[in-house]
């Protein structure tokens, strides 16, 4: 339904754009407009100027431009539709219905909310009265606290059949709205009256983004089966599109630029009670598109952090595969893996707050998970198995639609796999592709990660000496970024560890020594980290320690970083003679030609 121009003219009228504005920048006069800081892209001088006499705003610096239902749209990510309807809202004004079935559609829509809210609304004073004793002491026994029930509104559905049906009734809804709301259940026999869906189970009201309950998941207390029942899908109620949790997260996801999805309901609640409020779930299916673009209107990567079983990694696998065709500008997912056995409600439980902070730090991107997805539990040794293996990452990139980031994957995963030295694309910012990393295209070496670093060469003291200053002053990494990532290290085990720490700080959200060791630990460089460490050279260098100044630190660095830089020009670092340059057209060639001695088809 189009809203009629005058309608929207009130809006407009009675919204002052500024005023609108002011609640998310802090604008300042400027002759006859405003100027502010671009809420919608990061700048530190303002490019952003509101114009209220024409009624638009503009940004110089990202070209963001529109009036009042643009910036709402904007910025919090909602339709045209519902930018009005919010904005009507808040200047007090009545959405005015133009046809008969609008009307009645709207009106219908209206009495479902109405009717889910006075079921949440018992369920939730049910919990607090005796009979709900057994579902509150199972939620305490759970860890779940008073303020985290209130938040997520949890409740009780008695044991019986009709309790939830005569509390309705009590309020004058017919039993046709309940039954078409989901709550009551009629039994196809003529004469048979409907019951209770819900009996005897603890209440998860689930909403949509504006906040109004449009279903419940409802737990059994204890064992049994189904462990979770759920509303079936009404007008109201579209599991694939819902998200448990989105309007209680997104203020956080957005202030914090960073958003969780979990699997259940109580991973949702346990990490809001941890402190980490920008969490929401699918609703027990696997992520659909709608879902991925109702998260990508809150932050750019998500970070899936789904249990840590086989069903938690197919589901990432699945969301993976579901997001490739819709990545374009700057979207992308991210992908937490979790300790074997846990959930994050778990994990938060046994470990606390800190877990959750390394676990997301760790997150890899959309690129090196499906990396790590196809390399997984094979060898990437062999010429052979790196063929194969570009294959498979080509048929994955072949899935993106958006013709720039398919190039960006596709140069990422070749960069990877058959790395060119004196280049710095390949390790930067978005190119980290975490373990499994094969060595360059000379013979594979034997040592594994795990292997120690005994080199004594000059060459290797030089490496050790910037690892060891990135590993204790990570806040130093955005500085010399460029230069690790354009410099080999030769000796595998010393080239794996620079290749994850740039994979960790570029992603890092931590500055801290021990979250960086101990991520590297996690990814299978304890015994390196103990060599490096253990080396007396860098055991005893000032200039290395923790609380050395940025000037020792920084003369420290480009002193070994220029004799790593002067050995690789004369190509004196062993495991890394020069490799050739190839152009992409080259690299077909090249693989048609080992595709043929290896008798295998062309793709
Ligand atoms: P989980 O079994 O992991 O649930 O299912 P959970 O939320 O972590 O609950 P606890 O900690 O075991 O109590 C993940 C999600 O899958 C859906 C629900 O959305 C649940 O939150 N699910 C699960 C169902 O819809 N029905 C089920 O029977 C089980
Ligand atoms: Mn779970």
């Amino acid at each position: 339904m189009a809203f009629s121009p005058e309608f929207l003219d009130e809006i407009r009228a009675r919204i002052g754009l500024a005023d609108l504005i002011r609640g998310r920048v802090r604008l300042t006069a400027k002759g006859r407009e405003f100027q502010g800081l671009c809420p919608f892209h990061n700048e530190k001088t303002p490019s952003f100027t509101v114009n209220e006499q024409k009624g638009f705003y503009h940004c110089f610096g990202c070209g963001a431009h529109g009036g009042v239902f643009d910036f709402v749209m904007q910025s919090e990510g909602l339709s045209f539709r519902d930018a009005v309807e919010k904005l009507a809202a808040d200047a007090g004004l009545q959405v005015p219905v133009d046809t008969p079935e609008e009307r009645d559609r709207a009106r219908r829509r209206q009495t479902l909310h109405d009717v889910m809210e006075v079921a949440a609304a018992y369920f939730e004073k049910t919990l607090r009265m005796p009979e709900g004793k057994t579902a509150s002491n199972y939620l305490r026994g759970r860890g779940v606290d008073d303020p985290a029930i209130a938040r997520f509104r949890l409740g009780y559905a008695p044991d019986s059949r009709s309790s939830l049906k005569a509390a309705l009734g009590r309020e004058g809804i017919g039993e046709e709205l309940m039954a078409e709301a989901g709550l009551v259940i009629s039994p196809d026999e003529p004469g048979r009256s409907s019951y209770d869906r819900f009996r005897g189970r603890l209440m998860f009201p689930i909403t949509d983004r504006k906040g109004r309950v449009v279903g419940f998941g409802g737990r059994i207390l204890g064992d049994g089966e189904p462990k979770y029942l759920n509303s079936p899908e009404t007008p109201v109620f579209q599991k694939g599109r819902l998200l448990y949790g989105l309007p209680l997260a997104a203020k956080a996801a957005r202030d914090q630029r960073a958003l969780l999805v979990v699997e259940g309901y109580m991973d949702v609640i346990a990490l809001a009670q941890g402190g980490f409020e920008n969490a929401v779930a699918p609703l027990g299916t696997a992520l659909t598109e709608d879902q991925i673009g109702e998260l990508w209107k809150l932050v750019d990567e998500p970070v899936l952090c789904f249990d840590g079983d086989a069903a938690g990694g197919r589901a990432a696998v699945r969301a993976a595969e579901r997001a490739l065709p819709l990545l374009r500008g700057g979207k992308g997912l991210r992908f937490a893996e979790l300790p074997s056995g846990d959930d994050p409600d778990t994990l938060i439980t046994r470990e606390g707050s800190d877990a959750i902070a390394r676990l997301l730090a760790g997150a890899a991107p959309l690129s090196a998970f499906l990396w790590r997805t196809e390399t997984r539990g094979r060898t990437t040794a062999t010429p052979e198995a790196r063929t194969a293996l570009w294959t498979r990452l080509k048929d994955r990139t072949q899935q993106i639609a958006d013709p720039d980031m398919r190039s960006q994957f596709r140069n990422a995963f070749r960069a990877t796999l058959w790395p060119k030295r004196e280049t710095g694309a390949r390790f930067g910012r978005n190119a980290g592709l975490g373990r499994n990393r094969p060595p360059a295209m000379a013979p594979a070496p034997a040592e594994s990660p795990h292997a120690t670093l005994t080199q004594v060469d000059p060459l290797s003291v030089a490496a050790k000496t910037l690892l060891a200053i990135l590993i204790n002053h990570p806040e130093f990494f955005n500085e010399v970024e460029d230069d690790i990532g354009t410099v080999g290290f030769g000796s595998a085990p010393l080239d794996g560890m620079r290749q994850e720490l740039i994979s960790i700080l570029s992603g890092a959200v931590s500055s801290d020594p021990d979250t960086i060791r101990s991520m590297l630990m996690e990814r299978g460089l304890s015994a390196g980290i103990k060599d490096l460490f253990g080396d007396d050279l860098i055991r005893t260098s000032q200039f290395i320690k923790v609380g050395a100044s940025r000037r020792q630190v920084k003369s420290a660095w480009d002193e070994c970083f220029r004799v790593l830089k002067d050995a690789a020009a004369k190509g004196e670092m062993d495991g890394s003679a020069p490799v050739q340059e190839y152009s992409e057209a080259e690299w077909e060639k090249w693989l048609a030609r080992k595709r043929m001695m290896l008798n295998q088809p062309e793709d």
